[in-house]
């Protein structure tokens, strides 16, 4: 990130915006409007059961790198500029942020399951702790209500957007279990797996949020 604070003059003029402020760490940019972001996707979670409580909690402990989210907020203010002149994240726009981390994480910990991972982020993974059967549930939990918060947002485009990546993730996890004997099929099958596996979250969420700039979100704001 030390690189994006250029401060000598031979530094591209790129490094200073018009106004003539160095460029802020994106990191730190995108923090600004995802404050609070794991404390309201815990309530998000809403569940009665201690027990799938926790194991549905215990990725969104704070410790987590918020890559997407980051990545969505500040594609959200780039459209907001764009389309409105406004820097403002909407609160549909941070909604669809708070659902691409919960997608993701329900991913990791199905995926875990699938290569009987033991650790990650640095502690144990959920099948390690509870065993596979309730980590496959878990992530199916955290999965629908990934889901119910897209419905509140009620943009039948962005729905769409968004269960493609679901549908997206699962084919690009069955790719992988597979392999090609050709190396230019493989070099495809590769490219397919990753963004599917990868890439369609990160690319669908940010055109996700540049369709809804100006929707209410859950708070009606
Ligand atoms: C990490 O792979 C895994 C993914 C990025 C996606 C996994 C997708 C599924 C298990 C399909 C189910 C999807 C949902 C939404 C429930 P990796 O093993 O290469 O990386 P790692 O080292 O982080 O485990
Ligand atoms: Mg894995």
């Amino acid at each position: 990130m030390s690189r994006l604070h250029h401060t000598t003059s031979a530094a591209c003029c790129c490094s200073k915006t018009r106004s003539g402020e160095k460029y802020t760490d994106p990191f730190k940019l995108g923090w600004r409007d995802l404050n609070g972001l794991y404390e309201d996707i815990r309530k998000e979670l809403l569940i009665s059961t201690a027990e799938l409580k926790e194991m549905s909690e215990y990725y969104f402990d704070g410790k987590g790198k918020a890559f997407r989210p980051i990545i969505v907020v500040l594609m959200a203010r780039a459209c907001n500029i764009h389309h409105n002149n406004s820097r403002d994240v909407q609160a549909s726009q941070r909604s669809i942020a708070l659902i691409a981390e919960m997608i993701h994480t329900a991913s990791l910990v199905h995926d875990d399951v699938i290569d009987d991972a033991s650790s990650r982020r640095g502690k144990h993974t959920v099948n390690k702790i509870w065993g596979e059967k309730k980590a496959v549930l878990a992530g199916d939990l955290i999965l629908s209500a990934a889901s119910i918060a897209l419905a509140r947002i009620g943009n039948t485009a962005v729905i769409s957007i968004l269960t493609q990546v679901i549908e997206d993730l699962v084919r690009g996890e069955f790719l992988q279990l597979g392999s090609k004997e050709n190396e230019n099929e493989r070099f495809a099958h590769y490219l397919e797996k990753t963004f599917k596996k990868t890439a369609s979250l990160i690319a669908n969420s940010c055109k996700a949020v540049c369709l809804c700039p100006r929707m209410p979100g859950p708070s009606g704001a």
